[in-house]
């Protein structure tokens, strides 16, 4: 069970009180988090800052850094005589990032925990955003990328990572999962496939409905290589799919291992190897006028 009860009812809950579990999740997530060697976050965000394209000695900031796979690219694309701002609403994913950024000699990053809002922040105006699967999480997402861009300079440029589709046999092992889902749960898998996050089309809206110019989204396939179905229990178990697991009750978990394991056979090609292939979705743009000139 994560730290706030998944089994309650969310959509009873507050926007702070939803902010705050998501929160204790990552808190919960981060000693293990992207450590069990599959590339994952890293080649991720590695995509997302390329495609969004900072420029050397940038101001940049980085939402929902967590342990980094952003944040590092980010820092590599500005250089030395650019600068780094890490937020995130968990306190432990941000402790490894500095530890991490410590180890590296690091020292154009500034690390806050909160959210990214004039109102939470005074940094900037910045003159680039990332956001590496993060916005998914937020019970109002229309809004809060508002607030992101409020911290832009007009013309900063803007990038999200979302995801799309998984291939079949991986969305149907999550479907099995997925009936046990609390209501209202905010995660890539529920909240993450419906409203902005549906389609490339409608992060595109998204963009333009905050005022973003210069849109495009675009679906890339990510490939996840793994012996069998312990293993992607194992490796789900370190994101936020956790949720879906630790929904599952204990008396029918061997039941639903043993569906997700007949699912996910679909995916074992002649190298004897399961083969799962996630669409990871990149939106990028600049700020438009409505954004920061101070
Ligand atoms: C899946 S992790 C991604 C972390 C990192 N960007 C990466 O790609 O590895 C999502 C992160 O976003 C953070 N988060 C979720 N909602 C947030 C929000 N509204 N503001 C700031 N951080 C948020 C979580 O605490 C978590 O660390």
């Amino acid at each position: 069970m994560v730290p706030g009860g998944i089994q309650e009812d969310d959509a009873n809950m507050d926007a702070a009180a939803q902010r705050a579990r998501v929160a204790g999740l990552f808190d919960q997530l981060s000693p293990g988090y992207d450590q069990n060697g599959v590339p994952w976050f890293t080649p991720i965000g590695a995509r997302l800052v390329e495609l969004t394209a900072p420029r050397p000695g940038d101001r940049a900031i980085d939402v929902g850094a967590g342990r980094g796979a952003a944040t590092f690219a980010l820092l590599e694309a500005v250089g030395r005589l650019g600068h780094v701002t890490a937020v995130d609403l968990s306190s432990a994913m941000l402790d490894l990032l500095r530890s991490a950024a410590h180890e590296r000699g690091i020292t154009n990053l500034d690390v806050r925990v909160g959210e990214a809002s004039p109102e939470h922040l005074e940094a900037g105006p910045f003159d680039a955003l990332t956001a590496s699967l993060v916005l998914f999480f937020d019970p109002e997402p229309d809004l809060t990328f508002g607030r992101w861009l409020a911290l832009l300079r007009p013309g900063a440029r803007i990038g999200l990572s979302t995801f799309g589709p998984t291939d079949e046999a991986w969305t149907a092992a999550e479907a099995v999962l997925l009936r046990h889902a609390p209501p209202a749960l905010l995660d890539a898998r529920t909240t993450g496939r419906v409203g902005p996050f549906a389609s490339t089309g409608s992060m595109a809206t998204l963009f333009q409905n905050a005022g973003a110019t210069d849109v495009t989204s675009r679906d890339d396939p990510l490939e996840v290589t793994l012996p069998d179905a312990a293993a992607w229990r194992s490796w789900t178990m370190t994101l936020g799919l956790r949720q879906l697991w630790e929904a599952v009750p204990s008396d029918q978990l061997d039941g639903v291992l043993a569906e997700v394991s007949t699912a996910l056979e679909a995916d074992r090609g002649d190298d004897g190897m399961l083969h799962l292939t996630q669409q990871v979705r990149y939106t990028t743009g600049s700020a438009g006028t409505l954004a920061r000139t101070d």
